[in-house]
Formats: C-alpha cells, structure tokens, sequence
C-alpha cells in the first residue's frame, strides 16, 4: 500500500494531509525518514507519524450493545444498520459476526478480521451463545430435558446440537446453544409449543455484553476478548 494510503487509513488525517506531514519529514518507516508519499509499505514494516507507531493492518474488534429496531447487515432499505452505529473511519469494512433478529436485542459483536468471524460463526466452531428469552406461555417441566436431547427444528433434518436452560421463572430462562440457525431459538420454542416474546443475548464464548453499555452503545474488545475466540 501506498504510505499516505496507509497512513490516511489508520488515521483520520486526509491523504492531502498527510502528504504534507510526509513532506516535513516526520514520518519514518522502519526507523528511516520517508519523504515521498508513494513509497510503498508492505505489512511487517513499522511505519511511526511523529514518533508514535501506527498501523493500518491492526484488525478492530467491537461488542455493540444491539437495541431493537436495528437489522444486523451493513445495508437495508427499511430498517437503520447495526454498522451505521459503529461511528469510525473506514466502517464500511467492518462486519457482523453473528446476526441477530431486528427485535432481538444484546451483544453484536463486529469485526473486519473475516477469520476471526468466521472462527465465531463457523457451524464446526460450537462456540457457545447464551440469551435470556422471555416465552409467551408457562415453561414446561419437561423443557430442560427436551432441550438438552437436541430439538428438532420445523423443515430441518438434523436436531439442534443439545442446549441448556437455566429457569428464572415462570416465563423466563437463560437458554446456552452451539450453533446459529436461522431464527434458531425462536424455532426451538415454536417445536415445543411455546412461542418467545423477547430475545436478548448477552454472552457469546468467553465474551459477556459489558453492563455499562447503554443500548446503541459500543467499545472495542479487550485483546484477552478476542483471544477468548
Ligand atoms: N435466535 C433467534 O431466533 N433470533 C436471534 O436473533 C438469535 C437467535
């Protein structure tokens, strides 16, 4: 990549910008003072802008606390995006790792690392979601153990990988899944008689939706965050 391309990316500074810092000589790739904004940089190079190491290729990991409302693609004529509420240079590389319906709400988690997502999302992954889910009618006693044999969704030949369910109360439980079918927790109950009313995730892996994120809200992951994947 061209240096003020590199630089302009991993910066909010524009490409003209840029070339003028280049110009003053306070740029350096490997130690060395660059002045020619069309040198090129290749991946491994320590390129520095004012002393300060940047880098253009560093991979950006989010948890975006979803509200309802918004659909987990990056366009839609209908409905606002969860990456238009993701405000940060170069958003239109970034990615959902794991969708959610637009009335589910909880932990998103974007990326525009692709391996790193498709670790996550992968069916042979089995990383684990949790959700709280509030049905429409009473949990039955037999749920626990019908959930955990593996159910069987409507127009699927497979069962569900076994999941586990906590009761809270009466309506309410915590429900953990391997997998990410299409609609899949909503199909579980649909297949037992049930039907949800709400849908919030709030862990996926090791990683748990932070309290503090107001909804609408994000941050980036730690870097023990996106090891955990
Ligand atoms: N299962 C669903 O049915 N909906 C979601 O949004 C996530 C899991």
């Amino acid at each position: 990549m061209r240096l003020d391309k590199y630089i302009s990316n991993a910066t909010d500074l524009s490409r003209s910008e840029v070339k003028r810092m280049i110009k003053a000589g306070v740029v350096e790739i490997e130690y060395q003072i660059v002045t020619n904004p069309a040198t090129k940089v290749i991946s491994d190079q320590e390129v520095s802008l004012d002393g300060s190491i940047i880098n253009a290729y560093k991979h950006r990991y989010f948890m975006l606390n979803k509200p309802a409302g918004i659909v987990s693609v990056t366009k839609d004529a209908n409905y606002p995006t969860a990456i238009s509420l993701i405000y940060e240079h170069r958003s239109e590389e970034l990615q959902i790792a794991g969708r959610l319906d637009v009335d589910t709400t909880g932990l998103l988690l974007v990326t525009d690392d692709g391996k790193w997502n498709h670790r996550l999302t992968s069916p042979r992954s089995k990383c684990s979601k949790i959700y709280a889910v509030t049905l429409a009618n009473p949990i039955d006693s037999d749920y626990s153990d019908i959930l955990a044999n593996g159910v069987l969704l409507e127009g699927e030949k497979h069962r569900c990988l076994p999941a586990t369910m906590e009761q809270i109360d009466s309506h309410c439980l915590t429900l953990a899944i391997g997998e990410g079918k299409y609609h899949q927790v909503k199909r579980m109950f649909v297949a037992l008689g049930n039907h949800v009313v709400k849908l919030h995730r709030f862990q996926v892996g090791d990683i748990v939706l932070d309290d503090d994120l107001a909804e609408g809200d994000y941050r980036a992951l730690s870097d023990a965050e996106v090891a955990s994947i």
